[in-house]
């Protein structure tokens, strides 16, 4: 295979990503990167933007913050009067595109030079209802203090989860004294809330661990970075993400830069003292390919036979399908599933195991839909959730 083929070949992978994410990640969630998405699918030129990233960085998500992360600096551009982030009120409409384009040609260096160096990289904090909800629930199983290590942690903000306020179905839960963090979600699905505003267990010890770790102390631009990942209509998770990423600086709970595929039972057993260790991971799996899930899984399952382990997790039931955890929900149609999310818990010893799917959710946390039974197939999800029918696994 000639370059040119390569690239050709490049190119309409590209394609299909933007036009995959359009439909389902932007649709109904960002009018702008809805028409975006589909633009830049049918535009080569722009297209061939993204062949500046490493392989395995070529997401629509690295090009739409990139240039998120520039026009930032850039607010009088035509483009900026899009995105309500940076004061524009201007509705997303057929004409977008143009000043995309337009803005992408006049800063091709700069963007080049973000796209082959920086790193897809999210830290969403409404996330931590999926961590409430299975920190409730193995408290319950296993009653008494646990460490929490959470993998793929990205700037560690979920590990402050008990510093936030949480606001759902009309009831709040949160620290005495206030928070100046609130989350919200969206209750669906006719599951009930008591299990998202359980009991958490006392966290004995905290972790993060990441490929790359964002270092919001040491580096004041790393949180303009996160920043770039909010959608251009966001205004209020920019300020929650903004709250969240103060919150966190005064908390500085340890951050690890590791390999979730090498490192996991390492640093599982590194936790000091004998506490279960919760493994949480929360997006994770769409970034490892087929090989490196069965090497985390099988990390995760060398580190139970060493003490209690357990897997909490929010990702494409599509991808834990493949690896070892069983439960109902994941052999019915959502076991190929991945435009929603699967929270669950797999407990692990060194005599046995115990997986349970205890909701299913928006990938950025937008709603959560809990089940309404133990041991709940979601069979109901797919009317009742408007689920689009059986889809790859993907992810953010
Ligand atoms: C979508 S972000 C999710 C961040 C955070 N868990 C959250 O929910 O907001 C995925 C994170 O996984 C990290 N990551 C990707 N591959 C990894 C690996 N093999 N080991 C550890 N972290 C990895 C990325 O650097 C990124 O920070």
């Amino acid at each position: 295979v000639n370059t040119t083929d390569e690239q050709q070949v490049a190119l309409e992978r590209s394609r299909r990503l933007f036009r995959h994410f359009a439909r389902t990640q932007c649709e109904g969630r960002s009018a702008l990167y809805t028409r975006l998405g589909h633009g830049v699918a049918d535009d080569e030129e722009l297209l061939r933007l993204l062949l500046d990233a490493p392989p395995s960085q070529r997401r629509p998500s690295l090009l739409l913050a990139s240039v998120n992360h520039l026009l930032g600096e850039y607010r009088d551009d035509p483009l900026a009067a899009y995105y309500p982030i940076h004061g524009g009120d201007r509705e997303a409409d057929d004409q977008a595109l143009s000043p995309f384009r337009a803005f992408c040609r006049a800063h091709r260096a700069e963007l080049r030079d973000l796209l082959a160096t920086r790193n897809t990289q999210t830290n969403e904090v409404r996330r931590c209802f999926a961590l409430r909800l299975g920190l409730a629930r193995i408290a319950e199983l296993w009653p008494g203090p646990v460490a929490l290590l959470e993998i793929g942690a990205s700037a560690g903000l979920n590990l402050a989860l008990d510093a936030y306020t949480y606001r759902v179905a009309g009831r709040e839960i949160g620290p005495a004294g206030g928070s100046s963090v609130t989350l919200s979600t969206v209750l669906r699905g006719g599951g009930g809330v008591d299990g998202l505003l359980g009991e958490l267990p006392e966290i004995g010890y905290r972790m993060g661990a990441d490929l790359d770790p964002v270092d919001l102390a040491a580096d004041a631009g790393a949180a303009r970075w996160l920043e770039a990942f909010i959608w251009p209509e966001q205004v209020e998770e920019l300020a929650v993400l903004r709250a969240a990423v103060e919150l966190s600086k005064r908390h500085r709970y340890p951050m690890v830069r590791a390999d979730a595929c090498t490192d996991t039972a390492a640093l599982v057993a590194e936790v000091p003292g004998d506490l279960p260790v919760v493994v949480f991971t929360a997006s994770l799996l769409s970034y490892l390919d087929a090989t490196a899930r069965t090497r985390f899984v099988g990390r995760l399952a060398q580190a139970a036979r060493g003490r209690a382990v357990a897997w909490l997790f929010t990702e494409a039931p599509g991808l834990v399908s493949r690896t070892d955890v069983t439960a109902p929900a994941l052999a019915g149609p959502l076991r190929g599933n991945g435009e929603v999310y699967a929270v669950g818990v797999s407990l692990r010893t060194r005599t046995g195991r115990y997986d349970e799917v205890l909701a299913l959710a928006h990938p950025y946390g937008e709603w959560i839909a809990p089940a309404r039974e133990r041991g709940d197939d979601f069979a109901w999800s797919a009317t009742e959730l408007n689920l689009p029918p059986r889809q790859r696994a993907s992810g953010p």
